[in-house]
């Protein structure tokens, strides 16, 4: 039996897509994405044309959407009106072709309808039925004018691309028009589905902990795994935000659509984030930014030799402040809306009020850092101005990217009101 609490939380609960597939050795990714897209919990209308079918068996495809393969126009037992073109887009949320060749694409950009793939993206209600292109081919034929050419067509039209990957292909040679990989689809099918509050917006997160050189081979730093920064960047570009993620030293992959850059010390992302931050209407400080840093570098490693006493002596390092980045942005003349996190170990409210109040922000988050270093649930306290609210509401804990998407949500509703 299936849970419902995991089953709202599928990025594409209650989607229906129309998978379609042309001809391209890509196609055994798109097994692989039809299952991913049947785990995030869409419904999916399989179409192969025939060149796909060379590539990879209806029966496989059949039992990964658990419903027949749409091959032909004239097939009579798929629908008996013999109108598949029509009844599979009406209700579907957008077509995706994963993978679209060169061929198929030169078919979209004519507008023909003379096998059923094509004639269903020119049937489908073009204003609720978004149709997403993953193309796949060599990289000759990608850099082809006329590829090229058929791009800007379809695009003009109102097809959405998807982008290309790069390395090697199929073919032994390097470069532009592998397909993206099955994860990466999924994400950005995922985000291009999702509700865009911050459409238009360009958001500015720090994330993870920083490293403050003691010298060489050692520094300070902290457990900030930089996830929770990490899925809000996620959730902001899934918003239709314009992402900079300044992640302080992390091993996570940066999110799809995100501009990201690394910085070490609390003093680069300093220098890295105030010149960008009056580019950004909102800026949200999730990062664990290091108070504390030593006040000279060590230029070599420092030795665990005898002192004079001839005992070994533990080194002493005297401390000097970081500035506060958060504070420093929100005191800017053109400051962004900027969101601080309060990652506290006892008296959430009362410290993350304090931080309000002091920093001069109209939201903080807070959480208690102890029970959430590292894991992938957290809960939230959002304080402002008018009082307290828990995230989830009823207090409980969610998924980090569930809540990135409650806060980004959150976040876009109360500069909507401040705006207005
Ligand atoms: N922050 C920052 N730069 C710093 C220190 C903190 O941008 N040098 C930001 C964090 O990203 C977070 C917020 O300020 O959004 C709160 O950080 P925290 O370290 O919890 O609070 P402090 O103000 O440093 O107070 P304390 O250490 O006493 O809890």
């Amino acid at each position: 039996m299936q849970d419902p609490a995991a089953a709202s939380l599928k990025d594409l609960a209650g989607k229906r897509l129309v998978l379609g597939l042309s001809g391209g050795i890509a196609c055994y990714k798109a097994a692989e994405l039809l299952r991913l897209f049947v785990k995030a919990g869409a419904e999916v209308q399989v179409v192969m044309t025939a060149a796909a079918q060379q590539f990879i068996t209806v029966a496989t495809m059949q039992a990964l959407s658990g419903r027949p393969v749409l091959t032909d126009t004239w097939d009579e037992s798929s629908t008996p009106d013999r109108m598949p073109h029509i009844h599979a887009t009406r209700a579907a949320d957008a077509i995706v072709v994963a993978p679209a060749s060169a061929d198929f694409i030169a078919r979209l950009a004519q507008g023909r309808a003379d096998e059923l793939l094509g004639l269903m993206c020119l049937a489908r209600p073009i204003e609720r039925c978004a149709l997403l292109v993953a193309p796949a081919m060599n990289r000759e034929m990608w850099s082809h004018p006329a590829t090229q050419r058929n791009l800007a067509q379809i695009t003009a039209d109102g097809a959405v691309l998807l982008g290309v990957g790069s390395g090697a292909q199929a073919c032994g040679e390097y470069g532009d028009g592998r397909m993206l990989e099955a994860a990466e689809l999924l994400d950005d099918v995922t985000a291009f589905l999702s509700p865009k509050p911050l459409a238009g917006d360009r958001v500015l997160i720090t994330a993870g902990p920083t490293f403050e050189a003691i010298d060489p081979v050692r520094g300070l730093t902290n457990r900030s795994s930089g996830k929770m920064g990490f899925a809000l960047a996620r959730a902001a570009r899934e918003a239709g935000a314009q992402v900079t993620l300044v992640a302080g030293p992390v091993h996570l992959p940066t999110p799809r659509g995100v501009t990201r850059l690394d910085v070490q010390s609390a003093e680069q992302m300093l220098k890295t984030v105030l010149p960008l931050a009056a580019d950004h209407g909102i800026f949200i400080a999730t990062a664990a930014v290091a108070d504390w840093r030593p006040k000279t570098l060590a230029p070599h490693k420092i030795k665990k030799e005898a002192g004079n006493s001839g005992k070994k002596e533990a080194p002493s390092f005297e401390l000097t402040e970081n500035t506060d980045i958060l504070a420093a942005v929100a005191a800017l003349p053109r400051a962004p809306f900027c969101v601080g996190f309060a990652a506290e170990s006892e008296n959430l409210a009362a410290h993350a009020r304090r931080k309000l109040e002091a920093k001069r922000l109209p939201l903080v988050v807070g959480n208690l850092g102890p029970q959430t270093f590292g894991r992938d649930e957290n809960a939230l306290l959002l304080v402002d101005a008018n009082g307290e609210q828990p995230l989830p509401a009823d207090g409980g804990s969610a998924d980090k990217l569930m809540l990135a998407r409650l806060l980004v949500a959150e976040i876009a509703r109360r500069r909507a009101s401040i705006r207005t």
